[in-house]
């Protein structure tokens, strides 16, 4: 009896253990106590004034999932409370100070804090609910947690595809469950106006409509050819804003200018500096019509349309934009130019300046604040501007520096339209952002001094959405990395943990099913990294603890166990997938095509490095065999170069006879990726003197370029070189900056 009484106590603090563990974000302190709660059918919940909403929260969460409909009372009026209760007691005053204590033992688990705080609290105590059970046995603790950022935030893009006013508040949900306190609305684009503005009906009527859209790659003009329409009323709007306000969300509008504006100027032309006419965008990507800076007709319009904002949003923020906005109308319109005329303006980068700063004015006098894009430190920075860091974190380090807040959202890892898995199937923009590659982002860069820290008032992650055509792919997109963002916000930083955290999130994962949220099971992918080893190419993979890892590799039908990393010995598809014990598939099936060639596995070398966000696994990745065939989607498999040029030699080992020798690059304008200027090869017999191979190359492809020489010789060195296109001159996206040059398999045949 004894014993079975030992091993019972010792399982239940194992459980006990595992349930704050499980705490997604981690408190920022927590103990387990002697004891514990029973929540069943008599439990009561007790509130006052001020925590009757979040007490109605929890009765409503606890009715619909665990089958119980506790009854309420509300302690103002009862006075001293049975046991049996779970009470929600606001102490504080400030009402959004973050801080809760979560206090649970035998008889009573009474949450404090402040409104917010309580509201917190209570999603820490769902957290420690088993929503499998009706009757819960919660372990006694103390919990005592605050946020570690103040902004905590998400945001979503409703211009590129159109999200119904449901599915907002469920995002709304997800985001509250995490606690996370921003949503930023991105409600204008070149897609779409999506904001209904009584003065001027023709933005929603007009700008809220696209003729179709594109539904391939940028520049692939693969379009649907469905018209495409939507925006939410002034109405649904209020709607969506109290039931964030409920949820302690803050809600920030964006109404982007002077750029990223098509939607506005073909309903209303004469905004821009030509006067049009003007088309909605069917494509993503960036517009040289912008809205016009010279004419003092285009700042009354927008001081109408923030006039209308103002009074929707109860935010101290409204977010301009700012971004992605180029200068060449603006340097050929007579109005712009006489306004840099007038007001002593460097250049068009002052006359941005000029409009962000004009508009802050307007908008600080209407008692709001403004955020822009980091563009909008072009020209010199409004004064009172926060800055929303999405080019790296170089802009978000700047404006710190001339101590202004800053809100960090670098593409890299917070875009979540990236994929979070190297072997995403589904199309999707741009890079990879797993969720380990979230968790391990700290929004406070390393290197900014500790008197700037201050200044950091958060992160964001973003959802644009240019190929999320539905409200499952933007669950599937974001969940589970909510959960990464969820802590690298709240909690305090020495206490992340990667171990702690991979292991929470199975539950997390079957709480999302629960609610009906899609996710990525992209955790669940095997590892894999591709190595040369020995002059032999090799696939190397790793699996989650107790599983096992298959494998098919070319013309053969035999399912091989995993032992080691695969020598790639042949050319053909090879393919790996996870198994449990029982050898019951638990993966996606992951697949590699390899090229091999007389160039595979053979020593590289590189002239000048590769940026650091496009190094992936050095120049090794010119010779594994593995030629990109998916653009971006695959951008791990490039090596990027931004202003610099690749300059390679290849030591064959041997001298050979060769007959062919190809390059394969990438072009993608609007991500500043351009062709090489020009492609070279050389060779060499001893590695040092090299001859210039005068045979034609020619170039075939779209997007996917290869650049090909046929030329029969006898070669122990292979010498490529691709310049870079340089910096991108006017009229192309990006002008004025360095382009990328992107690379990846040298073959030699
Ligand atoms: C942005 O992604 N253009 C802010
Ligand atoms: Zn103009």
């Amino acid at each position: 009896m004894k014993i079975i009484f030992t091993i019972g106590l010792i399982l239940l603090s194992i459980v006990s253990f595992g349930q704050i563990d499980n705490v997604v974000p981690y408190p920022a302190y927590a103990q387990i106590q002697k004891g514990r709660f029973e929540l069943n059918a008599k439990t009561q919940i007790a509130f006052h004034q001020q925590t009757a909403m979040t007490a109605g929260y929890l009765h409503d969460y606890i009715k619909t999932f665990l089958q119980l409909d506790l009854r309420m009372s509300n302690a103002d009026s009862v006075g001293i409370l049975d046991n049996n209760t779970i009470l929600l007691n606001a102490t504080i005053k400030s009402p959004n100070n973050s801080y809760y204590q979560l206090k649970i033992d035998s008889s009573k688990i009474v949450v404090k804090g402040g409104e917010s705080g309580v509201f917190y609290g209570v999603q820490t105590l769902i957290q420690l609910l088993n929503l499998d059970k009706k009757i819960n046995i919660i372990p006694a603790l103390l919990i005592q947690d605050s946020a570690r950022m103040s902004y905590r935030g998400l945001h979503l893009d409703c211009c590129r595809h159109f999200f119904s006013k449901s599915f907002i508040k469920k995002y709304l949900d997800l985001m509250a469950h995490y606690k996370l306190n921003t949503f930023h609305w991105h409600l204008t684009d070149d897609q779409g106006w999506r904001i209904e503005i009584k003065k001027y009906p023709a933005l929603t009527k007009t700008g809220g409509c696209r003729a179709q859209t594109l539904i391939g790659p940028y520049g692939t003009e693969k379009y649907d050819g469905k018209r495409y329409c939507g925006f939410y009323t002034q109405e649904e709007i209020k709607e969506i804003v109290a039931y964030a306000a409920s949820r302690y969300i803050d809600v920030i509008p964006e109404i982007e200018m002077p750029g990223h504006s098509m939607a506005a100027l073909a309903a209303y032309p004469s905004l821009g500096c030509t006067g049009g006419p003007y088309q909605t965008l069917q494509t993503w990507g960036v517009s040289d019509e912008v809205m016009c800076a010279g004419k003092d007709s285009t700042f009354l319009f927008l001081q109408d349309v923030i006039d209308e904002v103002v009074r929707l949003f109860p935010s101290p923020y409204i977010h301009i934009g700012g971004d992605e906005c180029p200068k060449e109308r603006w340097k050929n319109c007579e109005a712009c130019k006489k306004r840099i005329g007038d007001e002593k303006l460097r250049d068009a980068n002052g006359l941005q300046s000029y409009f962000v700063k004009r508009m802050e004015q307007y908008i600080n006098s209407k008692g709001k604040k403004i955020i822009g894009w980091d563009e909008i430190m072009e020209g010199g920075l409004a004064p009172n501007a926060t800055v929303m860091s999405w080019r790296g974190e170089a802009g978000g380090i700047e404006a710190a520096k001339q101590k202004h807040n800053v809100i960090m959202t670098p593409g890299n890892p917070l875009y979540f339209d990236h994929s979070q898995s190297l072997y995403e199937d589904s199309l999707t923009q741009g890079g990879y952002n797993s969720l380990k590659n979230v968790y391990d982002y700290d929004p406070v860069p390393k290197t900014l001094e500790i008197s700037s820290q201050q200044y950091i008032l958060g992160a964001q992650a973003n959802m644009w959405t240019e190929y999320m055509d539905n409200e499952k792919k933007v669950e599937y997109m974001l969940c589970p990395r909510i959960t990464a963002l969820a802590e690298i916000l709240w909690t305090p930083k020495n206490l992340k943990s990667w171990t702690r955290f991979e292991q929470a999130i199975p539950q997390q994962l079957k709480k999302l099913e629960l609610w009906h949220y899609n996710y990525s099971k992209a955790f669940y992918d095997l590892e894999s990294n591709i190595n040369i080893h020995k002059g032999i190419v090799e696939w190397q993979l790793s699996s989650r603890p107790g599983s096992k890892i298959k494998y098919l590799i070319p013309n053969d039908s035999i399912v091989y166990d995993y032992q080691q990393p695969i020598p790639i010995s042949q050319s053909g598809k090879y393919s790996a997938w996870m198994t449990d014990s029982t050898n019951r598939k638990i993966s996606s099936m992951i697949s590699n095509e390899f090229h091999v060639n007389k160039a595979t596995g053979k020593n590289i070398m590189l002239k000048n490095k590769p940026h650091k966000s496009y190094a992936n696994g050095g120049a090794d990745a010119l010779v594994d065999g593995i030629q990109n065939t998916m653009g971006m989607q695959k951008s791990s498999q490039f090596l990027g170069f931004w202003g610099p040029d690749l300059e390679s030699v290849i030591d064959l080992k041997d001298t050979i006879k060769i007959n062919s020798i190809s390059i394969h690059a990438f072009e993608q304008a609007a991500s500043w990726i351009y062709a090489p200027s020009a492609v070279r090869f050389y060779w060499s017999n001893d590695g040092k003197t090299f001859q210039k191979l005068d045979g034609e190359i020619s170039k075939t492809g779209k997007r996917n370029l290869i650049y090909e020489m046929h030329s029969s010789m006898q070669a122990r060195y292979i010498k490529v070189e691709a310049r870079n296109f340089g910096i991108i001159p006017d009229q192309m996206p990006g002008a004025g900056n360095k382009a990328w040059l992107f690379v990846d398999e040298i073959v030699i045949d």
